[in-house]
């Protein structure tokens, strides 16, 4: 039997969420409703599945989401293999290290058994980044679907996303530039309540380059020694971004009181008094970092999506129709 789910205690967020993306045409909560009412499982079953075996997945599929909205919207163009003719996204140094795929990979041909050529690669995307954060331990949030796949995938159109040396002036900036406010910028960036960050994207900090031949001073110290010795291990060696990777928890803006932020974008948003304020409440209160964060994440959800026919539904999320 298939419930339009959340029915319950979530519906009053549902209905309040759903009340701000009034203006996205095409898009509903129950867009596959009737074309493809298991999608919305199977997507959950096969997301469970992978993470059970592998957790830190739910960190790659979030990012995968993130990566996906904010080069071109949210249209799956992060998935593209590139080929002889066109160098995709995901061939970007930026792409830094992205994991999942394949989870995506088995949604889509599951779904594609059932209802082929109904369900965009963009929804699955969306639907896999909702369910890891659940998964892991995060609110439970719906979001609209109804999205659909771009046909461009440019290696040159990763500029727009934000590297890890940026400070918290150039991160509002770039957000802003997505009509992201500075607390959706910040509850956003809890994401990294998840994962991992590889040596290579932090170790200009353990040693900075000028005059003073310094760690960096806004980098607790012991935390740094301990990210000097994962760098002995190469530029690929993997540093937690708090002390619980796979879990979705509010303890990555705790670690930002204490200096332990780990790359400098982290970091910043304690050191810039701007954004203090919005750290410290969310290091207080993870029910309101949940809540934010949910909303936040409908929203990006919701960039520049492509719906009705500015867009396809791929068969294969790897390759444009
Ligand atoms: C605020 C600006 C942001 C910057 C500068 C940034 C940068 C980075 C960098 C450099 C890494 C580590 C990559 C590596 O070394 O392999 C990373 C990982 C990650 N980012 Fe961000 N990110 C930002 C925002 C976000 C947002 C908005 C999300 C999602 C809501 C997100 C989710 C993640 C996750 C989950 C990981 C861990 C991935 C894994 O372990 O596989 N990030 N980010
Ligand atoms: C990421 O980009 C590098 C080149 O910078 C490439 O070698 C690598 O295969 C890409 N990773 C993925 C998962 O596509
Ligand atoms: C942030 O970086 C920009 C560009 O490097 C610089 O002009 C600005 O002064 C920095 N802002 C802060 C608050 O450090």
């Amino acid at each position: 039997m298939v419930i339009p789910h959340f029915i319950g205690a979530f519906f009053i967020v549902e209905l309040i969420i759903t009340g701000s993306i009034i203006g996205v045409d095409g898009l509903s909560m129950d867009y596959y409703l009737m074309s493809c009412p298991f999608a919305e499982t199977i997507v959950k079953n096969t997301v469970n599945r992978n993470l059970q075996s592998n957790p830190a997945l739910a960190a790659g599929l979030l990012r995968m989401h993130f990566h996906d909205c904010f080069i071109e919207g949210c249209d799956a163009s992060i998935l593209i293999d590139s080929t002889k003719d066109n160098k995709a996204e995901k061939d970007s140094p930026a792409n830094l290290s992205l994991r999942g795929y394949e989870v995506i990979d088995e949604a889509k041909e599951e779904i594609e058994n059932q209802c082929p050529g109904v369900v965009s690669c963009a929804d699955i995307i969306a639907m896999a980044a909702r369910d890891a954060v659940l998964w892991a331990g995060g609110p439970l949030y719906d979001i609209p679907k109804g999205r659909k796949d771009g046909r461009r995938s440019k290696i040159e159109d990763t500029f727009n996303l934000p590297p890890p040396f940026f400070n918290s002036t150039q991160l509002i900036k770039m957000f802003g530039q997505h009509g992201f406010s500075v607390q959706e910028m910040v509850v956003l960036s809890g994401g990294h309540t998840l994962g991992t960050a590889r040596c290579s994207s932090f170790k200009s900090r353990l040693r900075k380059f000028d005059a003073t031949n310094d760690v960096d001073p806004t980098l607790d110290q012991n935390l740094a020694k301990a990210m000097s010795q994962t760098c002995n291990a190469g530029d690929d060696a993997e540093f937690p971004f708090d002390s619980s990777k796979n879990a979705f928890d509010n303890l990555y803006f705790n670690a930002l009181q204490r200096k332990a932020g780990v790359l400098t974008s982290d970091q910043t948003l304690f050191t810039n008094p701007k954004t203090r304020g919005i750290v410290n409440a969310y290091a207080m209160n993870q029910a309101m970092f949940f809540f934010d964060f949910s909303q936040a994440m409908v929203k990006m959800g919701l960039l520049d999506v492509k719906e009705g026919d500015k867009g396809e539904v791929r068969e294969n999320c790897r390759r444009i129709k």
